[in-house]
């Protein structure tokens, strides 16, 4: 990895990173329904660069949905997505690949019998004359994980099925963030680890801000979220019920929204 500062195909840390706080991705009056079921009605939300949002809201409330929506698998019924200021169409994953946004899955999507350089490129494998280009493609590999200090792997040509758990999110977050994103979305990032795997997590989430990423991270666990998030967002039955700094709130004004909407609490 020592000639790694030389060669430097593909991502890019810090390029072009803006002030933090500047709208990256605005979510406008978005409906979805499926069926009778309204899972989302009227929501806003506000995604800035620099920041890390943390979306909360009990189960069913429609955080998934939301998130498939700005990723491209669902399509809104209402409303508008600003990208950066202007409303764009976000039909597909590979639309919303092409702005910059990535999502982490709850169940992550790492193939287990493929090692990690092979998992941070499945399905955009780097070719040079017809062949898998594998030195550059581990060369990249290892240089994002590196600048995202994920340093506990032993080796990169290891199978993603004898990682940990924070292990093998470290390398969903180093894959989704590989590729110039601006926006990454994170579902429950931290909901199947252990403490230390959790802090782990936690602090690549932190890093991601400082490099100027957009980060959304869903979270039931208030301890994460009062840990990492700049902001807070909470749905309750499909419709925001506030997003604020995560200063203006505390632990027990966060849970209130999530369980009535904040309309029957006492403050
Ligand atoms: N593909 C789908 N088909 C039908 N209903 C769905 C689908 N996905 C989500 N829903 C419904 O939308 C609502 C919000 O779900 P979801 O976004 O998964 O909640 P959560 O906040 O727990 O992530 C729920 O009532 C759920 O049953
Ligand atoms: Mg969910």
């Amino acid at each position: 990895m020592s000639d790694a500062n030389v060669a430097r195909a593909g991502a890019q840390p810090n390029a072009a990173a803006p002030p933090a706080g500047e709208a990256r991705l605005q979510v406008r009056a978005l409906g979805k329904h499926f069926g009778a079921v309204q899972a989302l009605s009227d929501v806003d939300l506000d995604l800035p660069a620099g920041q890390v949002t943390a979306l909360c809201g009990d189960n069913g409330a429609g955080k998934t949905v939301l998130t498939k929506c700005i990723a491209g698998i669902f399509q809104a019924d209402q409303g508008q997505i600003l990208w950066e200021g202007k409303p764009v169409h976000i039909r597909s994953p590979r639309d919303a690949a092409h702005l910059g946004i990535e999502t982490v899955y709850q169940d992550l999507a790492l193939a287990d019998n493929l090692d990690i350089v092979q998992n941070m490129f499945l399905a955009r494998e780097r070719l040079r004359g017809g062949l898998l280009d594998e030195d550059a493609m581990e060369r990249d590999a290892a240089e994002t994980l590196a600048s995202l200090r994920v340093t506990t792997v032993r080796s990169i040509r290891q199978p993603v099925g004898s990682l940990s758990g924070g292990q093998r999110q470290s390398v969903a977050v180093a894959k989704a963030v590989m590729w110039n994103s601006k926006l990454v979305l994170l579902d429950e990032p931290t909901a199947a680890l252990g403490v230390v795997q959790t802090k782990m997590v936690l602090d690549l989430v932190r890093r991601l801000r400082d490099r100027g990423l957009a980060v959304m991270v869903i979270s039931h666990n208030l301890n994460d979220v009062f840990e990492v998030a700049d902001r807070i967002a909470v749905l309750y039955l499909g419709r925001m019920v506030i997003q604020d700094a995560a200063s203006a709130f505390d632990r027990q004004r966060v849970v209130q929204y999530m369980t009535s909407g904040g309309t029957n609490g006492s403050g």
